[in-house]
């Protein structure tokens, strides 16, 4: 063995030790370290022809990077919609290191067995019955491609036609149907062959609303005269977090032949709570489901989960049979349900967070967030240079200069806000007007933190002068 190896295996009980160390440092400075590092990166070294061992290692980490990195887990990071790591979460993916395994099949290790049971503990938060199977993603935009893909196959099937053994050349267009969808539906879209072009807006209820109007969406069903086609369904779409009517659109399924994917990346985190589970109400109806977990589950990168009510033609996609790996059977391993082959133990993390502090704990996570949003929101109508877009349905909040809302002045608030080290929201455009998200997902949030993103937005929308009312 290289004898720096050597050494390192003689050390490593201490090695991990002093990773604890500078990891516990660096949690524990996590609510005071700067939010957002701006332009923080050091010059590239060059690649170590020979190498300074792991304690080394950890020492040029430390000096030359772990300054520059943000606070991206920490309380007043509210940029996109980012969750933190909870402790137990933390400890599962630390684990899930140390034990290395692979989670692409079973035969030699009950690790996918706990796979299993943390996707049957994910299906049970999520209101999804026996109908939904699981598995683990990397994150919401693969497990809207997932998803999509399954649909994919579901109208081969309805034309008569097999795309995975054919190509996406046999079904000719296809139409996706949509309110506002998420950009990750155009990158999967993409990715499929289907096309971004083919998916197709549907106007939304009128007064500030992003929930797509049923009626019409039943009118461009309408027009397709038959046709199957794929509806993308949003339960928290990211600006307003505006939730289709699920149950609703499930219903047009007695007069019309489509595929109900749901995008429920964060919304889907609304079932936790009894006050706001009405509005996944009819999730279940789904034939697909993206539940993102690094999102609002609040474990490290990169988990997520896709449901889905067919299985057997999930297996026809993204079957990998091979002598080596095994046909899939009735229970097919993992590898047979997502782009994937060869993958870490993902579900370790959910399984100690759940473990840890169960559905209550996380329940109260979802509603102190949802609780610091409409704190956040009533601050700022209070402050004169800003105003609200749309009100605080859930969990962000969206608002802009109330002055000449430009890109330009949006962007500047946003990069004086991140350089202040306060706090970090990120910008975005709804219904055409130039805006700043501020979205809460992380379990360390506190009151005290709202009142610090407040006073860091008032110092610095102080420049952009009052609202005209
Ligand atoms: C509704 C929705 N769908 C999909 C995504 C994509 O998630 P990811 O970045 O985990 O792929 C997001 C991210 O914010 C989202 O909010």
């Amino acid at each position: 063995m290289h004898r720096t190896l050597a050494d390192d295996l003689q050390r490593l009980p201490d090695l991990l030790q002093s990773a604890r160390d500078f990891a516990a440092r660096e949690v524990g400075g996590l609510a005071e370290r700067p939010v957002a590092r701006i332009d923080a990166a050091p010059a590239r070294a060059p690649l170590p022809e020979v190498g300074v061992g792991a304690e080394g290692a950890l020492t040029r980490f430390a000096d030359r990077w772990s300054a520059g990195f943000s606070g991206s887990a920490g309380p007043r990071y509210l940029g996109f919609v980012t969750g933190g790591a909870t402790p137990a979460a933390l400890t599962g993916d630390w684990l899930t290191a140390a034990y290395d395994q692979n989670a692409s099949g079973g035969g030699d290790s009950s690790a996918t067995a706990l796979e299993r049971e943390t996707l049957s503990w994910l299906r049970e938060l999520f209101g999804l019955g026996e109908d939904h199977t699981a598995a683990f993603v990397s994150g919401a935009t693969a497990s809207n491609t997932v998803g999509l893909a399954i649909a994919r196959e579901w109208l081969g099937e309805r034309l008569g036609v097999s795309v995975s053994r054919e190509g996406v050349g046999a079904l000719g267009p296809v139409e996706v149907l949509s309110g506002s969808p998420h950009s990750s539906i155009g990158k999967a879209l993409s990715v499929l062959g289907i096309g971004r072009d083919r998916l197709r807006a549907v106007p939304v209820l009128p007064g500030n609303r992003e929930a797509v109007d049923v009626d019409r969406l039943a009118d461009a069903l309408d027009a397709l005269g038959g046709r199957p086609a794929v509806v993308v369904a949003n339960a928290g779409t990211v600006n307003t977090v505006d939730f289709d009517d699920l149950r609703a659109i499930a219903a047009l399924r007695e007069r019309y032949d489509f595929w109900l994917h749901v995008d429920a990346a964060f919304g889907g985190f609304a079932a936790l709570s009894p006050t706001y589970a009405s509005l996944v109400d009819g999730l279940d109806t789904a034939d697909s489901v993206c539940v993102d977990l690094h999102k609002w589950l609040n474990v490290p990168y990169d988990a997520a989960v896709q449901f889905t009510r067919r299985q057997d033609l999930q297996v026809r996609v993204f079957h990998n049979a091979s002598p080596y790996l095994g046909p899939p059977t009735g229970d097919p391993d993992f590898l047979h349900l997502t782009p994937e082959n060869s993958r870490r133990l993902r579900a370790l993390p959910a399984w100690f967070s759940l473990t840890a502090y169960g559905r209550e704990g996380h329940r109260e996570i979802v509603e102190r967030n949802v609780a610091l949003a409409g704190r956040l929101g009533e601050g700022i109508a209070q402050i004169p240079q800003l105003r609200l877009l749309a009100p605080v349905r859930l969990n962000v909040v969206c608002f802009t200069p109330a002055d000449d809302p430009s890109e330009e002045r949006v962007r500047a608030l946003a990069k004086a806000v991140a350089a202040s080290g306060e706090a970090f929201v990120t910008p975005t455009s709804y219904a055409g007007t130039p805006a700043l998200r501020a979205a809460f997902s992380n379990w360390r949030t506190t009151e005290g933190d709202v009142d610090r993103v407040l006073a860091a937005l008032r110092r610095h929308g102080a420049g952009l002068g009052p609202r005209g009312d």
